[in-house]
Protein backbone atom coordinates (compact mmCIF):
# COMPACT_ATOMS: atom_id res chain seq x y z
CA UNK A 1 0.00 0.00 0.00
CA UNK A 2 1.20 3.28 -0.83
CA UNK A 3 0.83 6.90 1.04
CA UNK A 4 0.87 10.18 -0.26
CA UNK A 5 2.70 12.38 1.52
CA UNK A 6 0.60 15.38 2.72
CA UNK A 7 0.63 18.81 1.05
CA UNK A 8 0.88 22.35 3.42
CA UNK A 9 -3.16 22.71 2.59
CA UNK A 10 -4.20 19.55 3.62
CA UNK A 11 -2.06 19.07 6.81
CA UNK A 12 -3.81 22.51 7.60
CA UNK A 13 -7.30 21.07 6.35
CA UNK A 14 -7.09 18.01 8.84
CA UNK A 15 -6.24 20.71 11.76
CA UNK A 16 -8.80 22.81 11.01
CA UNK A 17 -11.63 20.13 11.86
CA UNK A 18 -10.33 19.58 15.14
CA UNK A 19 -9.03 23.07 15.86
CA UNK A 20 -10.28 25.39 13.99
CA UNK A 21 -12.92 27.92 14.94
CA UNK A 22 -16.18 27.33 13.24
CA UNK A 23 -18.44 29.28 15.33
CA UNK A 24 -17.58 33.26 15.42
CA UNK A 25 -20.56 35.28 14.47
CA UNK A 26 -19.78 36.14 10.81
CA UNK A 27 -19.35 32.29 10.02
CA UNK A 28 -23.13 31.88 10.78
CA UNK A 29 -25.49 31.87 7.35
CA UNK A 30 -22.25 33.66 5.54
CA UNK A 31 -22.86 36.47 3.32
CA UNK A 32 -19.75 38.93 1.90
CA UNK A 33 -21.26 41.73 3.42
CA UNK A 34 -20.85 40.26 7.18
CA UNK A 35 -16.95 38.99 6.09
CA UNK A 36 -16.04 42.19 4.63
CA UNK A 37 -16.95 44.21 7.68
CA UNK A 38 -15.74 41.59 9.52
CA UNK A 39 -12.52 41.36 8.03
CA UNK A 40 -12.21 44.85 8.42
CA UNK A 41 -12.65 44.94 11.97
CA UNK A 42 -9.65 42.05 12.45
CA UNK A 43 -7.58 44.31 10.35
CA UNK A 44 -6.00 45.41 13.59
CA UNK A 45 -7.97 44.02 16.14
CA UNK A 46 -8.48 40.29 18.06
CA UNK A 47 -11.33 38.12 17.24
CA UNK A 48 -12.55 38.84 21.27
CA UNK A 49 -12.49 42.41 21.28
CA UNK A 50 -14.42 42.40 17.68
CA UNK A 51 -17.19 39.87 18.54
CA UNK A 52 -19.45 42.41 20.55
CA UNK A 53 -18.98 44.89 18.20
CA UNK A 54 -19.28 43.17 14.72
CA UNK A 55 -22.97 42.53 17.25
CA UNK A 56 -23.94 46.07 17.72
CA UNK A 57 -22.65 46.78 13.86
CA UNK A 58 -24.84 43.96 12.00
CA UNK A 59 -27.89 45.02 14.08
CA UNK A 60 -28.06 48.38 13.10
CA UNK A 61 -26.70 48.28 10.02
CA UNK A 62 -28.57 45.01 8.39
CA UNK A 63 -27.65 45.89 5.45
CA UNK A 64 -25.45 47.55 2.89
CA UNK A 65 -27.88 49.73 2.23
CA UNK A 66 -28.50 50.36 5.42
CA UNK A 67 -24.69 51.44 6.07
CA UNK A 68 -25.15 53.74 3.43
CA UNK A 69 -27.95 55.55 4.62
CA UNK A 70 -26.55 56.38 7.59
CA UNK A 71 -24.28 59.47 8.48
CA UNK A 72 -20.97 58.83 8.90
CA UNK A 73 -21.15 60.35 12.65
CA UNK A 74 -23.25 57.27 13.45
CA UNK A 75 -21.01 54.53 12.33
CA UNK A 76 -18.13 56.20 14.22
CA UNK A 77 -20.41 56.04 17.05
CA UNK A 78 -20.89 52.43 16.63
CA UNK A 79 -17.00 51.95 15.95
CA UNK A 80 -15.82 54.22 19.51
CA UNK A 81 -13.26 51.69 21.32
CA UNK A 82 -12.60 49.64 18.12
CA UNK A 83 -9.66 52.60 16.86
CA UNK A 84 -8.15 52.97 13.69
CA UNK A 85 -11.39 55.33 12.54
CA UNK A 86 -10.11 55.83 8.79
CA UNK A 87 -11.38 51.85 8.69
CA UNK A 88 -15.18 52.66 9.72
CA UNK A 89 -14.61 55.84 7.26
CA UNK A 90 -13.33 53.67 4.58
CA UNK A 91 -16.25 50.93 5.33
CA UNK A 92 -19.24 53.93 4.94
CA UNK A 93 -17.46 55.04 1.82
CA UNK A 94 -17.65 51.66 0.17
CA UNK A 95 -21.26 50.86 1.92
CA UNK A 96 -22.17 53.96 -0.78
CA UNK A 97 -19.99 53.01 -3.99
CA UNK A 98 -21.72 48.94 -3.70
CA UNK A 99 -25.27 50.90 -3.43
CA UNK A 100 -24.66 53.16 -6.02
CA UNK A 101 -22.81 52.09 -8.35
CA UNK A 102 -23.35 47.68 -7.56
CA UNK A 103 -27.70 48.12 -6.56
CA UNK A 104 -26.76 46.90 -2.85
CA UNK A 105 -24.87 44.02 -3.89
CA UNK A 106 -21.69 43.60 -2.88
CA UNK A 107 -19.25 42.90 -6.56
CA UNK A 108 -18.18 39.47 -7.10
CA UNK A 109 -14.74 39.94 -9.46
CA UNK A 110 -11.73 40.52 -7.64
CA UNK A 111 -10.96 43.93 -9.36
CA UNK A 112 -13.57 45.21 -8.11
CA UNK A 113 -13.41 44.40 -4.82
CA UNK A 114 -10.13 45.74 -4.32
CA UNK A 115 -10.68 49.03 -5.52
CA UNK A 116 -13.15 49.32 -2.76
CA UNK A 117 -12.04 52.20 -0.20
CA UNK A 118 -9.75 49.91 2.47
CA UNK A 119 -10.03 46.55 0.95
CA UNK A 120 -6.12 45.64 -0.13
CA UNK A 121 -5.03 42.21 -1.70
CA UNK A 122 -5.61 40.35 1.47
CA UNK A 123 -8.62 41.57 2.38
CA UNK A 124 -10.29 40.72 -1.41
CA UNK A 125 -8.54 37.52 -0.98
CA UNK A 126 -10.75 36.69 2.04
CA UNK A 127 -14.08 37.63 1.02
CA UNK A 128 -13.23 35.97 -2.18
CA UNK A 129 -12.50 32.68 -0.53
CA UNK A 130 -14.73 33.02 2.95
CA UNK A 131 -17.71 33.77 1.53
CA UNK A 132 -17.64 32.93 -2.46
CA UNK A 133 -15.28 30.30 -2.22
CA UNK A 134 -12.99 31.70 -4.73
CA UNK A 135 -9.44 30.58 -4.64
CA UNK A 136 -7.69 33.12 -3.33
CA UNK A 137 -4.59 33.73 -1.25
CA UNK A 138 -5.10 35.60 1.50
CA UNK A 139 -1.28 37.45 3.16
CA UNK A 140 -2.06 38.72 6.68
CA UNK A 141 0.29 39.37 9.80
CA UNK A 142 -0.62 35.83 11.46
CA UNK A 143 -0.24 34.35 7.64
CA UNK A 144 2.97 36.27 7.41
CA UNK A 145 4.35 34.65 10.21
CA UNK A 146 3.29 31.40 9.51
CA UNK A 147 4.97 31.48 6.01
CA UNK A 148 7.90 33.08 7.13
CA UNK A 149 8.70 30.92 9.98
CA UNK A 150 7.79 27.28 7.67
CA UNK A 151 9.63 28.03 5.10
CA UNK A 152 12.63 30.08 6.33
CA UNK A 153 11.98 33.34 4.83
CA UNK A 154 14.56 36.51 5.32
CA UNK A 155 14.01 39.84 5.09
CA UNK A 156 11.06 42.35 6.48
CA UNK A 157 7.54 41.38 4.95
CA UNK A 158 7.35 44.95 4.81
CA UNK A 159 9.98 45.26 1.83
CA UNK A 160 8.39 44.93 -1.48
CA UNK A 161 10.86 42.09 -2.33
CA UNK A 162 10.19 40.08 0.31
CA UNK A 163 6.76 40.79 0.55
CA UNK A 164 6.23 39.57 -3.26
CA UNK A 165 8.23 36.30 -2.04
CA UNK A 166 5.36 35.39 0.41
CA UNK A 167 2.76 36.08 -2.32
CA UNK A 168 4.17 33.65 -4.69
CA UNK A 169 4.57 31.24 -1.43
CA UNK A 170 0.90 31.84 -0.11
CA UNK A 171 -0.38 31.43 -4.01
CA UNK A 172 1.29 27.99 -4.24
CA UNK A 173 -0.26 27.13 -1.35
CA UNK A 174 -4.02 27.75 -2.01
CA UNK A 175 -5.86 24.53 -2.74
CA UNK A 176 -8.66 24.12 -5.62
CA UNK A 177 -10.93 22.89 -2.83
CA UNK A 178 -11.89 23.84 0.44
CA UNK A 179 -10.59 26.89 0.10
CA UNK A 180 -13.39 28.47 2.87
CA UNK A 181 -11.62 25.97 5.66
CA UNK A 182 -8.29 26.34 4.05
CA UNK A 183 -8.37 30.03 4.43
CA UNK A 184 -9.64 30.24 8.44
CA UNK A 185 -7.43 27.26 9.12
CA UNK A 186 -4.29 29.60 8.01
CA UNK A 187 -5.59 32.60 9.92
CA UNK A 188 -6.32 30.48 12.73
CA UNK A 189 -2.82 28.46 13.03
CA UNK A 190 -1.31 31.97 12.73
CA UNK A 191 -3.59 33.06 15.70
CA UNK A 192 -3.91 30.32 18.31
CA UNK A 193 -0.58 28.15 17.91
CA UNK A 194 2.36 29.96 15.66
CA UNK A 195 2.00 33.06 17.69
CA UNK A 196 4.79 36.02 17.78
CA UNK A 197 5.08 34.66 21.45
CA UNK A 198 5.72 31.50 22.59
CA UNK A 199 4.55 29.71 19.97
CA UNK A 200 2.91 25.96 20.39
CA UNK A 201 4.71 24.36 18.03
CA UNK A 202 4.38 20.74 19.40
CA UNK A 203 0.53 21.40 18.86
CA UNK A 204 0.87 22.71 15.27
CA UNK A 205 0.41 20.18 12.46
CA UNK A 206 3.15 21.52 10.00
CA UNK A 207 6.05 21.13 12.77
CA UNK A 208 8.16 18.23 11.22
CA UNK A 209 8.77 20.56 7.87
CA UNK A 210 8.26 24.12 9.57
CA UNK A 211 11.88 25.30 8.74
CA UNK A 212 12.46 27.26 11.78
CA UNK A 213 10.68 24.74 14.23
CA UNK A 214 13.79 22.67 13.14
CA UNK A 215 16.16 25.32 13.75
CA UNK A 216 14.68 26.80 16.66
CA UNK A 217 14.71 29.75 15.23
CA UNK A 218 10.93 30.50 15.59
CA UNK A 219 11.57 34.05 17.18
CA UNK A 220 13.92 35.07 14.22
CA UNK A 221 10.81 34.83 12.01
CA UNK A 222 9.59 37.61 10.82
CA UNK A 223 12.21 39.60 10.36
CA UNK A 224 11.85 43.14 11.85
CA UNK A 225 11.81 46.10 9.99
CA UNK A 226 15.88 47.60 10.27
CA UNK A 227 16.14 50.50 12.82
CA UNK A 228 17.42 53.60 10.99
CA UNK A 229 20.79 54.67 12.67
CA UNK A 230 19.80 57.55 14.18
CA UNK A 231 22.65 60.13 14.00
CA UNK A 232 24.23 61.38 16.91
CA UNK A 233 25.78 65.11 17.87
CA UNK A 234 27.59 66.06 20.83
CA UNK A 235 27.33 69.21 22.66
CA UNK A 236 28.10 71.04 25.58
CA UNK A 237 25.83 72.64 28.22
CA UNK A 238 27.71 75.08 30.18
CA UNK A 239 26.06 75.27 33.45
CA UNK A 240 27.86 78.29 34.54
CA UNK A 241 27.31 79.52 38.80
CA UNK A 242 27.90 82.37 40.40
CA UNK A 243 28.96 83.43 44.00
CA UNK A 244 25.22 83.13 44.98
CA UNK A 245 24.49 79.56 43.71
CA UNK A 246 22.70 80.84 40.90
CA UNK A 247 22.89 79.32 37.35
CA UNK A 248 22.47 81.17 34.51
CA UNK A 249 19.62 80.28 32.17
CA UNK A 250 19.66 81.76 27.79
CA UNK A 251 16.53 81.86 26.00
CA UNK A 252 17.28 79.80 22.67
CA UNK A 253 16.18 81.21 19.03
CA UNK A 254 12.62 80.83 18.23
CA UNK A 255 14.27 78.12 15.70
CA UNK A 256 15.67 75.30 16.06
CA UNK A 257 15.22 72.70 18.47
CA UNK A 258 13.59 73.54 21.68
CA UNK A 259 13.07 77.16 20.45
CA UNK A 260 11.95 79.81 22.66
CA UNK A 261 12.88 77.81 25.90
CA UNK A 262 15.52 78.65 28.25
CA UNK A 263 18.72 76.63 28.37
CA UNK A 264 22.00 76.35 29.66
CA UNK A 265 24.53 78.12 26.81
CA UNK A 266 25.71 76.12 24.44
CA UNK A 267 29.38 75.46 23.55
CA UNK A 268 30.08 73.13 20.65
CA UNK A 269 32.04 70.37 20.94
CA UNK A 270 34.99 71.35 19.87
CA UNK A 271 35.68 74.99 21.67
CA UNK A 272 37.73 75.78 24.45
CA UNK A 273 35.73 76.18 27.44
CA UNK A 274 37.24 79.10 29.54
CA UNK A 275 38.28 81.46 25.75
CA UNK A 276 34.16 81.01 24.93
CA UNK A 277 33.02 81.99 28.07
CA UNK A 278 35.44 84.67 28.55
CA UNK A 279 34.66 86.17 24.94
CA UNK A 280 31.22 85.25 24.88
CA UNK A 281 30.00 86.67 28.58
CA UNK A 282 33.19 88.43 30.00
CA UNK A 283 33.25 86.16 32.69
CA UNK A 284 36.13 84.57 34.86
CA UNK A 285 36.32 80.84 35.39
CA UNK A 286 37.14 79.66 39.18
CA UNK A 287 36.79 76.01 39.04
CA UNK A 288 35.87 73.36 36.55
CA UNK A 289 33.69 70.29 36.93
CA UNK A 290 32.31 67.94 33.71
CA UNK A 291 29.65 65.69 34.77
CA UNK A 292 28.25 62.04 33.64
CA UNK A 293 26.46 62.94 30.04
CA UNK A 294 22.95 62.59 28.99
CA UNK A 295 21.24 60.74 25.73
CA UNK A 296 18.64 62.85 24.95
CA UNK A 297 16.51 61.25 21.77
CA UNK A 298 14.76 63.54 19.01
CA UNK A 299 12.83 61.96 16.20
CA UNK A 300 15.68 62.39 13.65
CA UNK A 301 18.79 62.39 16.00
CA UNK A 302 20.55 61.35 19.43
CA UNK A 303 21.90 64.42 21.28
CA UNK A 304 24.72 63.25 23.67
CA UNK A 305 25.00 66.17 26.60
CA UNK A 306 28.57 66.86 28.42
CA UNK A 307 27.50 69.18 31.39
CA UNK A 308 30.22 71.38 32.28
CA UNK A 309 29.87 72.95 36.01
CA UNK A 310 31.81 76.12 36.06
CA UNK A 311 31.89 78.17 39.46
CA UNK A 312 32.54 81.41 37.98
CA UNK A 313 34.60 84.25 39.76
CA UNK A 314 31.24 86.54 39.21
CA UNK A 315 28.60 87.50 42.07
CA UNK A 316 25.38 88.51 41.89
CA UNK A 317 24.81 89.27 37.76
CA UNK A 318 22.13 91.23 35.65
CA UNK A 319 19.19 89.60 34.22
CA UNK A 320 19.03 90.41 30.64
CA UNK A 321 16.09 89.62 28.08
CA UNK A 322 17.89 86.53 26.71
CA UNK A 323 19.84 85.66 29.81
CA UNK A 324 18.59 85.02 33.63
CA UNK A 325 20.20 83.72 36.74
CA UNK A 326 17.74 81.33 38.53
CA UNK A 327 18.31 79.60 41.88
CA UNK A 328 18.66 75.57 41.14
CA UNK A 329 16.64 75.48 44.53
CA UNK A 330 13.66 77.00 43.36
CA UNK A 331 10.66 75.38 41.45
CA UNK A 332 11.01 76.87 38.04
CA UNK A 333 8.76 79.05 36.12
CA UNK A 334 10.26 79.25 33.13
CA UNK A 335 9.95 77.06 29.87
CA UNK A 336 12.68 74.39 30.00
CA UNK A 337 14.05 71.22 28.22
CA UNK A 338 13.22 67.90 30.02
CA UNK A 339 17.12 67.44 30.61
CA UNK A 340 17.32 70.93 31.50
CA UNK A 341 15.09 70.60 34.20
CA UNK A 342 16.38 67.76 35.59
CA UNK A 343 20.04 68.69 35.57
CA UNK A 344 18.72 72.28 37.59
CA UNK A 345 16.54 69.98 40.02
CA UNK A 346 19.79 67.36 40.63
CA UNK A 347 22.22 70.54 40.70
CA UNK A 348 19.39 71.93 43.57
CA UNK A 349 19.52 68.67 45.32
CA UNK A 350 23.65 68.47 44.78
CA UNK A 351 23.21 65.01 43.05
CA UNK A 352 25.17 64.54 39.92
CA UNK A 353 28.11 62.30 38.79
CA UNK A 354 31.17 64.34 38.70
CA UNK A 355 33.85 62.87 36.24
CA UNK A 356 36.42 65.20 36.65
CA UNK A 357 37.42 68.53 38.59
CA UNK A 358 39.69 71.46 37.51
N1 LIG B 1 -8.34 37.65 11.41
C1 LIG B 1 -8.67 38.16 10.24
N2 LIG B 1 -9.73 37.50 9.73
C2 LIG B 1 -10.08 36.55 10.62
C3 LIG B 1 -11.09 35.58 10.67
N3 LIG B 1 -11.97 35.44 9.69
N4 LIG B 1 -11.14 34.77 11.74
C4 LIG B 1 -10.25 34.92 12.73
N5 LIG B 1 -9.27 35.81 12.73
C5 LIG B 1 -9.19 36.64 11.69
Amino acid sequence: MTTTAKNFSDLLLTWFKDNGRKNLPWQKNISPYKVWVSEIMLQQTQVKTVIPYFERFMKRFSTIENLSNASLDEVLHFWTGLGYYARARNLHKAAKIITEEYQGVFPISYNEIVNLPGIGRSTAGAILSLSYEKCFPILDGNVKRVLTRYHGVEGWPGKKKVENQLWEIAERHTPTRSIRQYTQAIMDLGATVCTSRNPNCNSCPLMFRCYAKGENTQHNFPQKKPKAVTPERDTIFAILENTHGEILLEQRPLSGIWGGLWCFPELSNNSKIKTTIKERYGFNIKKQMEYKPIKHTFTHFQLMIKPVHIKLQKDKGYDSKMLKWVNPKRNQTLGLPAPVLSMLVDLGNRKRVILNES
